[in-house]
């Protein structure tokens, strides 16, 4: 489906990515992101009559029914992320997250638009079986480990969004996101992968939280865009929730040392505690591993790009960046 698009989030990390791949596939946009984690520098290179950036709060911004002048479509991507922006505002993640995506539906249904909602793997909370499975129960920590007010977030979004293809006929689908990586992720609230590339290009030290055993499954960016695309092309994923995520994970001691390894070997290691790095009543999920079954036989997804293929790449534009080589750096205006 071409036509007008908008994409909430569209200058952060993923917005970015599917900004190019909408653009590429015939597609006008409309931009609507804040600039509090994207950039402007993430999307220059795509701004032009085909693609506008709106910089506002994307509750602001859908209410003007101008906007949906031809619109056929919405990719909900924005949100507060990080696991550090949690711990630092916890009511700040709330009110933004919700808040966005219930103005969003709103305003889609308003305009008869297909609708994507980006939720997260956090859904899941602390959820001790594994492969997770999308129809299972939901496991929380206590509500005064903040971190699990992201996940809850993300889950009455998918309450919102269900409700209104119940109720509305909405056509919106929504997407559990694992772990995603790719050029233009930052590090400093608290993604793992541009934090690990950052200090092994620098030759310094890699801190790993816990003891590293911790388990995640790692999905390039590109295939993430691609089946989310895929999946808004076709009527029978709407009113329906999917993982998407790769289904290999790793240690997070053996990503360490395969980022040290594949950076030229120079860097080091050492652990740091939860409560050293996120202070007291901290809790993490010991592992997360999606089970792609619905995704596979909804639109045949199979992640075509390898965790080792996008650390090399990542690495090499980090040594571009360091050389004042094109890359952007995102975070900021
Ligand atoms: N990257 C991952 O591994 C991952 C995993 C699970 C879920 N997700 C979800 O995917 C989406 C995109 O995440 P990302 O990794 O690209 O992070 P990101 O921080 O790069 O993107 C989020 C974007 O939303 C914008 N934004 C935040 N609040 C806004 C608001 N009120 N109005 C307008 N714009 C606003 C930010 O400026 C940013 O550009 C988010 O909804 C996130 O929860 C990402």
């Amino acid at each position: 489906m071409t036509g007008k698009t908008i994409i909430t989030g569209g200058a952060g990390f993923i917005g970015s990515h599917l900004a190019a791949r909408l653009k590429a596939q015939g597609h006008s946009l409309i931009l609507v992101d804040n600039l509090s984690t994207g950039s402007r520098a993430n999307v220059a290179d795509l701004l032009d009559d085909r693609c506008q950036l709106i910089h506002a709060d994307a509750c602001e911004a859908v209410a003007d029914p101008k906007l949906w002048d031809g619109v056929r479509q919405v990719y909900h991507l924005a949100a507060a992320v990080g696991v550090q922006r949690v711990i630092d505002d916890p009511a700040a993640m709330v009110h933004n997250n919700v808040e966005q995506t219930s103005a969003v539906l709103e305003a889609a249904r308003r305009a008869d638009a297909s609708v994507l909602i980006a939720s997260s793997s956090e859904v899941y909370g602390k959820c001790p079986v594994l492969p997770l499975r999308e129809d299972m129960e939901l496991v929380y920590g206590p509500t005064t480990a903040s971190r699990w007010a992201y996940g809850l977030t993300k889950a009455i979004d998918e309450h919102l969004a269900i409700d209104m293809h119940r109720r509305h006929g909405l056509r919106v689908v929504i997407v559990r996101l694992f772990n995603t990586i790719g050029p233009r992720q930052v590090g400093h609230y608290g993604m793992v992968v541009p934090r690990f590339v950052e200090r092994a290009v620098a030759g310094e030290t890699i801190d790993v939280y816990g003891d590293g055993t911790q388990t995640r499954a790692f999905c390039d960016v590109r295939d993430i865009t691609r089946a989310m695309m895929e999946l808004m092309a076709k009527d029978e994923c709407f009113g329906r929730v999917f993982n998407l995520g790769s289904d290999q994970r790793v240690t997070i001691n053996e990503l360490a040392d395969r980022i040290i390894q594949l950076a030229g070997g120079t860097a080091g290691k050492r652990l740091v505690s939860y409560e050293q790095a996120f202070g007291p009543d901290f809790e993490d999920p010991a592992h997360r591993l999606p089970d792609t079954t619905r995704i596979s036989e909804a639109i045949g997804f199979q992640p075509q790009i390898g965790l080792d293929q996008t650390l090399t790449e990542l690495i090499e534009l980090r040594r571009e960046l360091l050389a004042g080589i094109g890359a952007t750096a995102g975070g900021g205006d």
